[in-house]
């Protein structure tokens, strides 16, 4: 009727979402990853979709089922997310970047299973490439959305990352606090945006804090 909102009022919109931990190999049978259950990163693709976007959700390992209606792309190391974050980025209007990202991955991967010795094991560790402060410089009419899981300063770290990674806005979280932390199914989120809002929510369930999160992101868009 000429009252009825409009129920998808993400359609046409291409919305790609990373979520989940990366994985950095050491040997065949050992890795260094992020703690990340991937449930933000899910609930904001299966939002996306159920409000009519298209989306693709680039994701490292985690127990979940991919959301139905969602172009999945399963990678492990950070390298493979930047790759292909890179290929679907030209043809997206929102990129979430819900994913922990490993900083460091081992300088020197060994082919074979690495044996013990009696004393203690360095790993050499090298930085990985920030793949949001790359979507950032490369940036045209994408409108970027970070993520900050912090432990302390959380919003002085969150508005700097805002700012370096020149994003449209960012999602903070103190995963010190009850309901915000890891593997929960709630969060408490506040988004810092490029204009300098300031917008804290109350403790949400991560589909409805999806939802802010997606509504807030598409009035940026042109
Ligand atoms: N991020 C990324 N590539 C990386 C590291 C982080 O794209 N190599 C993205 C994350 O997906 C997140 C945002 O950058 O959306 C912030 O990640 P975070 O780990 O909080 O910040 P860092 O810049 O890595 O800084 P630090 O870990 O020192 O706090
Ligand atoms: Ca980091």
């Amino acid at each position: 009727s000429y009252f009825a909102k409009p129920t998808k009022p993400l359609q046409g919109i291409k919305i790609l979402v990373t979520a989940g931990p990366t994985r950095e190999i050491i040997d065949p049978v050992r890795y260094i990853t992020n703690r990340s259950s991937g449930k933000m990163g899910y609930a904001l693709a299966e939002s996306a979709a159920a409000l009519g976007a298209e989306v693709t959700l680039i994701s490292g390992p985690t127990a979940l089922k991919p959301p139905a209606g969602v172009t999945f792309v399963p990678i492990e190391t950070a390298q493979e997310m930047y790759e292909e974050v890179l290929k679907y980025f030209p043809d997206t209007n929102i990129v979430i970047k819900a994913a922990a990202v490993a900083d460091y991955r081992p300088k020197i991967i060994y082919d074979n299973k690495m044996k013990k010795g009696d004393g203690d094991l360095v790993l050499e560790l090298e930085r990985t490439i920030d793949i949001l402060k790359t979507l950032g410089e490369k940036k045209e009419k994408q409108i970027l959305v970070g993520f900050a899981a912090e432990t302390e300063n959380v919003q002085a770290y969150a508005t700097k990352k805002l700012k370096t990674k020149n994003l449209d806005m960012i999602v903070a979280n103190n995963v010190k606090q009850e309901g915000a932390g890891f593997g929960v199914d709630t969060n408490i989120i506040t988004i810092y945006t490029r204009n300098g809002e300031v917008m804290e929510y109350p403790l949400l369930s991560k589909q409805e804090a999806a939802k802010e999160i997606l509504m807030k992101a598409a009035t940026f868009l042109e």
